[in-house]
């Protein structure tokens, strides 16, 4: 063999593959904050209890921000409150400041997110601050978390393309998620938050971003309001990342993010990975059934392709 080909075999991108993925199920948070229904909280509840029975282990579940920015959020304590936990669940709260971090304790929330963005248009509408002030603001977040052994996680949006700024440059991404993680953040979660990223630009930032932050710290949080999220996510498993945020049904979006829909669906994301051999400990028919009880509180059609189709299959056997 020549040592061209020898070469060529080692960069292949299956060589990369990762034999197993964790899921981040955010369906009950990213997937319910942009909704014109606004759903209960024991509903909310009952949503990240059937996620739970469908073997997801990491179930984003509300968020303790403003009321006033995200009406649909509101009395997360009373999901907390609602849960029927189960060990070795991790039950998450978006936490953006101080105040959200503390009611996230009381409600006994196991982990926190806190959340910034590569553009400075997006985060002054999401979270009314600049990029600098944010990761300010979050220094005693992350301290109280560690007081408490909660663990941090963060969020970077718009590393393709902001809303308000257009495009992002890879090295502004690489930049702020090394700072979330020197900062605390176990794991840094990148957000196509308008779902306009393509493979090869996903890999670019990919590439600049885990130079400075392990690849194996990295998650890919991909909106699919452009179709593009299964294949980005493939490019990124491509890359050597493991760690991928879904939303059942293919819910969510952000009400500071014009334009943007929902997350890539769980189902789809299930789908590809069984079907690539991937393990990732999800029952497909529990997970249909958190996805058609959401999809009917909701009055709406699921988003996800594979969650229809196998739906419809089920019900023509
Ligand atoms: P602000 O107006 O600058 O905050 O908002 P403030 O500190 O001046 O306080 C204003 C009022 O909010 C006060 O109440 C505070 O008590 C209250 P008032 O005295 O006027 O009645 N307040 C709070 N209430 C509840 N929980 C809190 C809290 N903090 C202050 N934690 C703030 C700043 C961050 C609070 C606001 O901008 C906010 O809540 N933003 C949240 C926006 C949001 O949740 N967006 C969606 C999630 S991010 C996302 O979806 C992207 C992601 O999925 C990744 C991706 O897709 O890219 C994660
Ligand atoms: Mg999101």
């Amino acid at each position: 063999m020549s040592p061209k080909s020898v070469q060529s075999k080692s960069k292949s991108p299956e060589n990369k593959l990762p034999t197993k993925v964790r899921i981040v199920e955010v369906g009950a948070r990213d997937g319910l904050q942009n909704t014109k229904l606004h759903v209960a909280p024991a509903i909310r509840a009952q949503l990240v209890n059937l996620l739970a029975d469908s073997g997801l282990t990491h179930l984003d579940t509300g968020s303790f921000v403003s009321p006033r920015y995200v009406p649909q959020m509101a009395n997360a304590d009373q999901v907390f409150s609602n849960l029927n936990r189960k060990p070795n669940i991790v039950y998450s709260a978006l936490t953006p400041n101080l105040k959200g971090m503390e009611m996230a304790l009381a409600a006994g929330a196991s982990e926190a997110a806190i959340f910034t963005s590569a553009s400075e248009g997006f985060c002054q509408s999401n979270i009314n601050c600049s990029i600098a002030e944010s990761l300010k603001r979050f220094e005693p977040v992350i301290a109280l978390a560690q007081q408490h052994n909660i663990p941090v996680r963060g969020y970077v949006s718009c590393i393709d393309r902001c809303p308000y700024d257009g495009s992002t440059n890879p090295e502004q991404v690489a930049s702020i998620s090394q700072e979330l993680y020197q900062m605390g953040c176990y794991e840094v979660s990148l957000g196509d938050t308008i779902g306009t990223g393509t493979p090869t630009r996903i890999k670019k930032v990919l590439e600049a971003t885990s130079r400075s932050t392990p690849m194996e710290k990295l998650a890919a949080h991909y909106h699919n309001t452009y179709g593009q999220a299964l294949a980005n996510i493939l490019a990124s498993l491509e890359e050597g990342l493991a760690v991928i945020d879904s939303s059942v049904a293919g819910l969510g979006g952000c009400p500071y993010a014009p334009g943007a829909s929902g997350n890539v669906a769980t189902e789809d994301v299930i789908y590809m990975l069984q079907g690539m051999g991937i393990e990732t400990g999800v029952n497909m028919d529990r997970l249909l059934t958190a996805a058609n009880f959401i999809c009917r509180e909701l009055g709406i059609e699921s988003r996800s392709a594979a969650g229809l189709a196998l739906t419809k299959n089920n019900r023509s056997q």
